[in-house]
């Protein structure tokens, strides 16, 4: 089959891990049978050197006219004090908002092989760690109306969180939907003790929940989740939540397994299309010295491979490909541990592309 794939590189470390997954798919196209046709684009730091504009239009329309977007990283400490509709963030923002991206799932699971990392290790519950958060990623705080106005008591700024009942119905469809894939449990998070915007997502997860009996239910308040992730990760399956929630508690979650440089996310769009990014950022410290981590871009490019091209096989073997490259040893310098074998972004990008038969 033909793909056609949008790809955006970014600033940072983004190019060199997009590379190493690019060979990837190159080795499973040539594996499986598959081509994928390859645009790169420009989002970011890098756009704004060369155009002004963190999302030049020319991008958001080429992403629109692919199958699925792979994007590396953006942003940098050379463009951290633009104002905020110039700065790289708001390339992000307006490729979600653009591309429809309303979902965003980020695994963050705790590897065999690099058990040592979790953070939790002491208490053993490192072992069950297998969490799947669903985020809400095109409305609330993030998206709704903001401000500033002077009063009589001087100058305010406001956000606004808003939800519609059809966007708090479709997130909690997809985190149901996922829910039966896995091991069937649903935790919403919310702060409805306080929050409407809030009382109303649970109402709507609580009507959208009958239509999946067979999937257990339960809510959290905010704080008491970010406790409870914690105290026993282990009782998590799927968590649904807004969009400010999530990118706290996602961040939160990828700490705990301790291999942020591992995990991969999805932000999917009605119908196939998706764009996937590792959930870490361009970390510019180590840029262009070969000792990036590859493996979370990887893993995104095989989510894709499941959920936008709906390969599960060849999805299975990207994620076996990267499992055996960490049993046999290979480390990148994140990851490392006594005994291992450390190796660069392109090495450990070889092994991989080796291991897919
Ligand atoms: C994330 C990031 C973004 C967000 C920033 C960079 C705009 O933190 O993807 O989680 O807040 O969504
Ligand atoms: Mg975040």
């Amino acid at each position: 089959m033909d793909f056609r794939l949008a790809v955006i590189p970014g600033d940072g470390i983004g190019p060199e891990v997009v590379n190493q997954a690019l060979k990837v798919l190159e080795r499973v196209g040539s594996v499986y049978g598959h081509r994928f046709s390859i645009k790169k684009l420009m989002a970011g730091g890098c756009a704004i050197d060369a155009t002004g504009d963190p999302l030049p239009e020319d991008t958001l329309r080429e992403c629109k006219n692919s199958d699925a977007v792979l994007l590396g990283a953006v942003g940098g400490p050379k463009w951290d004090n633009l104002p905020g509709n110039k700065r790289p963030e708001k390339a992000l923002l307006g490729l979600r908002g653009g591309l429809g991206l309303y979902a965003n799932l980020r695994p963050a699971v705790v590897y065999e092989d690099l058990k040592d990392a979790c953070l939790l290790k002491s208490r053993n519950s490192s072992a069950n760690i297998d969490i799947m958060v669903v985020r809400e990623l095109t409305g609330g705080i993030y998206f709704g109306e903001r401000g500033r106005r002077v009063t009589l008591n001087g100058e305010q700024a406001f956000d606004t969180e808003v939800y519609s009942v059809m966007e708090v119905e479709r997130i909690a469809r997809m985190a149901f939907d996922i829910a039966r894939k896995r091991r069937r449990k649903v935790t919403s998070v919310d702060k409805a003790n306080i929050l409407e915007s809030s009382r109303l997502w649970r109402e709507v997860v609580e009507k959208t929940a009958k239509d999946y009996p067979d999937v257990e239910l339960n809510h959290m308040y905010v704080d008491n989740a970010a406790m409870q992730l914690i105290r026993d990760p282990s009782q998590f399956d799927v968590i649904v939540t807004t969009n400010m929630f999530g990118d706290i508690l996602s961040d939160e979650a990828s700490m705990i397994t301790g291999s942020i440089g591992m995990l991969p996310s999805a932000s999917l769009a009605e119908g196939n299309f998706g764009l996937y990014e590792p959930i870490h950022g361009s970390a510019p410290d180590i840029a262009g010295q070969d000792k990036a981590n590859p493996l979370a871009t990887i893993l995104s490019a095989a989510m894709m491979l499941r959920y936008s091209f709906n390969l599960p096989k060849e999805a299975d073997a990207v994620e076996n490909a990267v499992e055996k490259v960490l049993k046999e040893g290979y480390r990148t310098g994140d990851i490392m541990s006594p005994g291992k074998i450390l190796v660069g972004t392109e090495k450990i990008g070889d092994k991989v592309a080796e291991y897919i038969r």
